[in-house]
């Protein structure tokens, strides 16, 4: 199996067959993270650098840990202690970091298009762990993994991303990706968290929760970004919970038989409540689990094409 790219810096225009092929090879690497020891010597003798210019808790790790499973060695960049508190700049840093020679790059960076910008200055394969408000690939493809997981199937399935769609690079590259398999994709929030035009992308737009939960097989909801000032965009958290939050109520009431995504980070009793976050519906740790498995395939894939 190899990819049509050997970067991946987002889902956008990348064929469907990629991206079953990084479904397909993340099940195999999914077992072996069952097995009493789970390392595998794969990606023995690689180097790879993990960039990450912002914060993260879930993306940082289970890359790294795919990482030390494949048997690949492994270098984490923090901002924090490195030199360009002394003003080093971003080209200067990746350069440096390069000539000691490493084979692939991770990053993740608060403006969007800094992963493309590496591809440009770097020999490296270059990963997008997320950069601004333009694509998370990775989160996108643990989602699609995890629905298939738990219904078998994403051609055809009624999926909507609920909330911040604006400040949004989850809710991209999952559109992306999931209108690649067949999905019907559509997005749900108030107006002003609804980038306009978005119907472009082919999906349809609902501003009433009760009607998607009604309609939908599956819900993806958003984190209220408010390190990205998306609070500004709504009278206050308390009432985007009261319309767009997603709870139990509502789910017994209109739908039973649906299945909750999250990426994480979750603000309880914002997007989600407590109860659902943690309930039946849900597979919120299910998708943390799948990522390790998902960024192994990635990382095994284009690993393979140098
Ligand atoms: N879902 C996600 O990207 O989480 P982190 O910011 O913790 O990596």
């Amino acid at each position: 199996m190899s990819l049509s790219s050997r970067h991946l810096i987002g889902l956008q225009g990348v064929p469907a067959e990629d991206i079953q092929s990084i479904l397909d090879t993340a099940a195999t690497f999914r077992e072996v993270l069952e097995r009493p020891i789970k390392k595998v010597p794969t990606l023995q003798g690689k180097t790879i650098v993990n960039l990450f210019y912002e914060n993260s808790t879930r993306t940082r790790i289970s890359f790294e840990l795919a990482q030390k499973r494949l048997s690949a060695d492994t270098v984490n960049f923090s901002t924090s202690t490195s030199s360009t508190k002394k003003g080093e700049t971003f080209k200067d840093t990746v350069r440096n970091i390069e000539a000691m020679k490493v084979d692939m790059i991770i990053v993740r960076h608060e403006s969007a298009g800094v992963p493309y910008f590496l591809t440009q200055v770097s020999k490296a394969n270059i990963i997008n762990a997320g950069d601004g408000r333009h694509e998370h690939p990775t989160q996108a493809l643990l989602d699609m993994y995890s629905i298939k997981e738990k219904i078998g199937k994403i051609e055809g399935l009624k999926i909507c991303i609920i909330g911040d769609i604006a400040h949004s690079r989850v809710a991209l590259s999952n559109i992306y990706g999931l209108k690649a398999l067949g999905a019907q994709v559509s997005v749900c929030g108030p107006l002003t968290m609804i980038p306009k035009g978005i119907e472009s992308l082919g999906v349809k737009v609902y501003h009433n929760i009760n009607e998607v939960i009604k309609t939908h097989d599956v819900l993806n909801i958003l984190r209220i970004q408010l390190e990205r000032k998306a609070g500004t965009n709504i009278p206050s958290l308390r009432e985007y919970h009261n319309y767009f939050g997603v709870t139990a109520e509502r789910l017994e009431k209109y739908n039973k038989d649906i299945l909750i995504l999250h990426p994480g980070p979750i603000n309880r009793g914002v997007e989600i409540s407590s109860e659902v976050a943690d309930g039946p519906y849900q597979v919120i740790l299910d998708q943390v689990t799948n990522g390790v498995a998902i960024r192994m395939a990635v990382l095994y894939l284009l690993g393979s094409m140098n």
